[in-house]
């Protein structure tokens, strides 16, 4: 389907045919979900044996009783599983509860109200303050921004990771940009893998930026490649020690979808300033987390290696729902210039763009025909996509049968949008 040198007649018959193979499938009656990025039950249940593992053993291998409270950094033992995860030594990592967001949602208003170095570092003092957010990006980043009153300012994401000559240029022009989001491998929802040179011009940001500024990397697809051979992702903690920058940079990383999505570990990583900047904060809100759930994890991924193979196995799992949305995109669009799509080799997500100004139709075009789309917008901050073409594909939760059946709605959705579009020029 060459759209750009149709004649008005072809472009009718198109919108006819489309038009009744879409009547068709509306007919069908169809409930599919293609939004949710979260593991699905054969996922969950690869960990199962969490669940009793520890036989009613509940100290640590240094004498700590889990049961008891305490310990606000993390028991040793799933600090060294940070450590795996991350690349960081464990003396840099806090083991926390079940979700890495709210550590990020910890780190930010630390930094925001109570500042990470002082109260004179808190950024509320500095008066309107601003944050970058390459985009498409993560959502829930956003909202944390929104919520804090933070400024977002977009930067768009290339190939390599976000464009690092627009990030400079922001920083150099404005000291009150006091952040950047970051999703380093297999982001949410390009699946790009930064380049070792992006993450090495990211880890030096911070003597370009103004005083107070932090990277908040968020290694949420640290161990979930698809590919035999994953890209690695360059450790932003040597680059950052290698620039003298440690104290900008702040990582995060989670068992959510390695384990039990709802009851994972979750992991913060910085430099010594930082975590002390941030216990201050934290022994005012707890006392410690969840150390049996700690220790339950640990001992799950006691065997060396036991985190690969394991990982493994959810990539089995998820791989032909991927191959199935590649698929259906290279048989429609292969060809032409109806979209363009990024082949991720891991995480949870295919991102898809529409040509300019489609998203939105091609959303609510699908969810009458009963196929639910992430809303269009919602990778962007404010859920404002400036082109309207953006549409975030996250096939990990239906069968495979149901991603093929989903996506053909979808192509015939992106094909009609795009041929009543040109038709009505
Ligand atoms: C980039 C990214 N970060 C964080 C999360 C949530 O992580 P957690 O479950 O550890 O809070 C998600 C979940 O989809 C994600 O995509």
């Amino acid at each position: 389907m060459q759209l750009a040198n149709a004649s008005q007649e072809q472009l009718n018959q198109w919108e006819q045919s489309l038009s009744a193979e879409y009547d068709a499938i509306k007919a069908k009656g169809l409930s599919l979900d293609l939004t949710r990025g979260k593991p699905s039950a054969e996922q969950l249940s690869l960990s199962d044996a969490l669940d009793g593992i520890l036989q009613q053993n509940y100290i640590t291998d240094s004498g700590v009783d889990a049961r008891n409270y305490g310990g606000l950094e993390g028991i040793a033992e799933a600090r060294a599983l940070g450590e795996q995860l991350m690349g960081v030594p464990s003396s840099n990592i806090i083991a926390g509860g079940n979700s890495s967001l709210t550590l990020m949602y910890q780190l930010m208003t630390t930094a925001y109200f109570f500042g990470l170095e002082g109260a004179d570092s808190a950024w509320q003092k500095e008066g309107e303050i601003k944050f970058l957010c390459p985009v498409p990006g993560y959502d829930r980043h956003f909202s944390i921004c929104e919520q804090l009153g933070i400024e977002m300012v977009n930067v768009p994401m290339t190939s390599n990771g976000p464009d690092m000559d627009a990030v400079e240029a922001l920083l150099r022009a404005d000291s009150s940009i006091k952040g950047m989001w970051c999703v380093p491998k297999y982001s949410n929802p390009t699946g790009v893998i930064y380049s070792d040179e992006t993450v090495k011009r990211i880890a030096a940001l911070g003597s370009i930026a103004g005083k107070g500024f932090r990277v908040f990397w968020d290694n949420a697809y640290a161990v979930h490649d698809l590919s035999e051979n994953p890209i690695k992702l360059l450790s932003i903690w040597d680059a950052a020690q290698a620039a003298g920058t440690q104290d900008s940079v702040i990582q995060f990383a989670s068992t959510s979808k390695i384990t039990h999505a709802g009851a994972g570990v979750a992991f913060v990583a910085a430099s010594d300033k930082n975590l002390a900047g941030y216990k201050k904060v934290l022994g005012i809100q707890t006392i410690g987390a969840d150390k049996i759930n700690q220790l339950r994890h640990a001992k799950f991924f006691a065997v060396p290696d036991s985190l690969t193979s394991h990982m493994q196995k959810h990539a089995d799992i998820i791989k032909p729902r991927f191959a199935s949305v590649l698929k259906h995109l290279e048989e429609a669009f292969g060809d032409n210039d109806l979209g363009e799509w990024e082949s991720a080799d891991g995480g949870y997500f295919i991102s898809f763009d529409t040509q300019e100004g489609l998203a939105k139709t091609v959303v609510a075009l699908a969810g009458e025909a009963g196929v639910k789309l992430t809303p269009a917008g919602a990778t962007f901050p404010y859920g404002k996509d400036p082109q309207d073409s953006n549409i975030r594909i996250a096939p990990t939760v239906p069968s495979v049968e149901q991603v093929d059946e989903a996506m053909n709605v979808f192509v015939t959705c992106v094909k009609l949008a795009t041929v009543r579009k040109a038709l009505s020029k």
